[in-house]
């Protein structure tokens, strides 16, 4: 999903360097995109970005932010994108994040400080690619957060790669923002706040 959302965020202008533990893995990736794509650490790519693209299995979250978690304070946005699912991250992550009030409640917590909007947690890597700009309407992109600034810089960035941004609610609602929930998949903007006010 990284590589999918990065290839847009590169369509649109944006330097992006992406990370990984292994860097020389994504050299096929950025060299396909061009010179606006890098590859990196994940250190290097938490100094290197002024957004925050977070797109990771989600019980890799403790960890990334306990070591990188001053740096990610700091930035004006990290787009969470992260969601737990049992089969990979374990029934404990997902009992946990359920506890604290669901994904975007529980990523406050692993990400201490940091401006969270949950984005794009419904939408298949496979189909973003192909629906961004989408003729005849954009199609809908649920978002959620709590910082007015962080909200407004994520909304210009989702415009900005070709999809319609809809708040829906603070990070409590961003339990409703991952996949098998009636926001996930490919909407308009119109069904989204007609679902989402249905929704508490
Ligand atoms: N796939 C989708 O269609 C989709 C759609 C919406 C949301 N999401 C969410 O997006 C996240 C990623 O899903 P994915 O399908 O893209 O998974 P993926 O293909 O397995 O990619 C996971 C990425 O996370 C990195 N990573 C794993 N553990 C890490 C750690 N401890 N520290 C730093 N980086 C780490 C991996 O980098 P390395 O190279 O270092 O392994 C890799 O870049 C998940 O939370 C998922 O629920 C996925």
């Amino acid at each position: 999903m990284g590589g999918a959302l990065g290839a847009l965020f590169v369509k649109a202008g944006h330097p992006v360097m992406f990370s990984s533990r292994h860097p020389e893995n994504l050299k096929e990736l950025t060299t396909r995109l061009g010179p606006l794509a890098q590859a990196g650490t994940v250190e290097q790519a938490v100094a290197f970005g002024d957004v925050i693209v977070m797109v990771v299995p989600y019980a890799a979250l403790e960890e990334i932010g306990k070591t990188h978690g001053r740096n990610l304070a700091a930035k004006p946005l990290v787009l969470d994108i992260c969601n737990p699912i049992a089969r990979r991250d374990g029934a404990d992550v997902v009992k946990w994040v359920d506890e604290q009030g669901g994904a975007g409640l529980a990523s406050v917590k692993l990400l201490q400080g940091a401006r969270i909007v949950r984005a794009f947690n419904g939408i298949s890597y496979r189909r973003v690619g192909e629906i961004a700009h989408r003729p005849g309407g954009l199609v809908g992109v649920p978002i959620a957060g709590d910082d007015p600034k962080a909200i407004a810089l994520a909304e210009g960035i989702i415009r900005g790669i070709g999809f319609e941004p809809v708040l829906v609610g603070g990070l409590a609602m961003g339990k409703h923002l991952r996949p098998g929930t009636p926001l996930a998949e490919e909407h308009t903007p119109a069904e989204i706040r007609q679902i989402a006010a249905g929704l508490r």
